[in-house]
């Protein structure tokens, strides 16, 4: 639906045309019932006029045909709407399995990118057209709202939670990003843009421009440094027994202390580093202290996509890296003066056993 109303925004994505169509449609319906509705008070207001002063009014039965007829078209025409607006919202907040994996951190007053090699941008996106990009959305401070009109996203950054937004741009321009929710003096300065390019353009001004630390191999310095894997670890045989293993975890399924089974998802994984004594894994103790305040929302990132990466555990036996696993996500647990702590460490002190 190539565009030449004022005011209305270009569309640039696979989903613009949906969400196009949709919003033509219903507002088509709603004029027409609008316009219906007024036009027929209208003309029952003459037709059935009061002629006399003492005129009093015959109670009327409707037909039958006429009551079921006005009560199940609105009905199925309600359902429509429902149907078609909850496929809409379906393909706008579920990325599909092949996106390329992107990053973004807002804060106030700026947003903050990184892509898959870990090159960073800030208020500017630079994305490949035809590929399905995904960008894990975060907040630093306040909730923020990641919005491109043209291509009729729009996803809140929380602060605390990770949110996920896609598209695929369908063709190269330079389009505008806003925050859309107000979140401080700046906000309206808190703007930047998305530059859609060919993917030649994307391959080569990638070979232009810095590569820096994947988000994985961020969250792999970071569990050393943190002293995470001195207690998951399952290379060190004296440790194992301390923390469950990490490999194989994620999106598998791990059975909690308290009998109840769940999958490890990033709110899980997240929840496991902040606060690990909330969910203990079955047959685990609760001794692995939280990080909160210890790690950054982007460290916290890097560590949930490090944990993503792990794979299965070596030699095979998945139910041993799917079993035990939350309570501790991460630091070495304070029993171990004698363990090789690394840099983080210390912060392990405050914890409770
Ligand atoms: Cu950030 Cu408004």
């Amino acid at each position: 639906m190539e565009k030449h109303l004022p005011l209305f925004p270009e569309g640039a994505s696979t989903l613009s045309a949906q969400v196009d169509t949709l919003f033509v449609v219903w507002t088509a319906v709603s004029i027409f019932f609008s316009l219906l509705i007024a036009v027929l008070i209208l003309v029952f207001m003459v037709k059935y006029r009061r002629r006399h002063e003492d005129e009093v009014g015959q109670p009327e039965r409707a037909a039958i045909w006429l009551e079921v007829a006005w009560s199940v078209i609105p009905l199925g025409i309600c359902l429509v709407m429902f149907g078609w607006g909850a496929k809409v919202f379906y393909n706008i907040y579920r990325p599909p399995t092949n996106a390329i994996e992107y990053w973004s951190v807002g804060k106030q007053w700026m947003w903050k990118f990184q892509h898959p090699d870990g090159h960073r941008e800030i208020n500017a996106l630079h994305v490949p057209i035809g590929t399905p990009i995904k960008l894990h959305l975060q907040s630093e401070d306040v909730l923020h709202s990641f919005y491109v009109p043209a291509f009729r996203v729009k996803q809140d950054a929380v602060p605390g939670r990770e949110t996920q937004i896609w598209f695929e741009a369908t063709k190269p321009g330079i389009y505008h990003l806003f925050c859309a929710e107000y979140c401080g003096a700046e906000h309206s300065r808190m703007i930047g843009t998305v530059v859609a390019m060919e993917p030649t353009e994307y391959q080569a001004w990638m070979s232009g421009v810095t590569p820096g630390q994947s988000m994985a191999s961020s969250g792999a310095d970071l569990f050393q440094s943190l002293g995470c894997s001195t207690c998951h670890n399952p290379a060190n045989a004296a440790m194992v027994a301390r923390a469950p293993r990490l490999e194989g975890l994620y999106n598998h399924q791990v059975k909690l202390a308290d009998g109840r089974t769940l999958v490890a998802d990033d709110t899980y994984i997240r929840e496991s580093i902040l606060n690990p004594t909330a969910k203990i894994v079955a047959g685990w103790q609760p001794i692995m202290p939280t990080f909160q305040g210890q790690v950054s929302e982007e460290q916290l990132t890097q560590l949930i996509t490090y944990v993503r990466t792990l794979g299965a555990p070596e030699g095979g036996s998945p139910e041993a890296g799917v079993g035990p696993i939350t309570s501790g996500d991460t630091a070495g647990g304070k029993t171990d003066p004698n363990a090789p702590q690394t840099a983080g460490s210390a912060k392990s002190e405050g914890s409770k056993p």
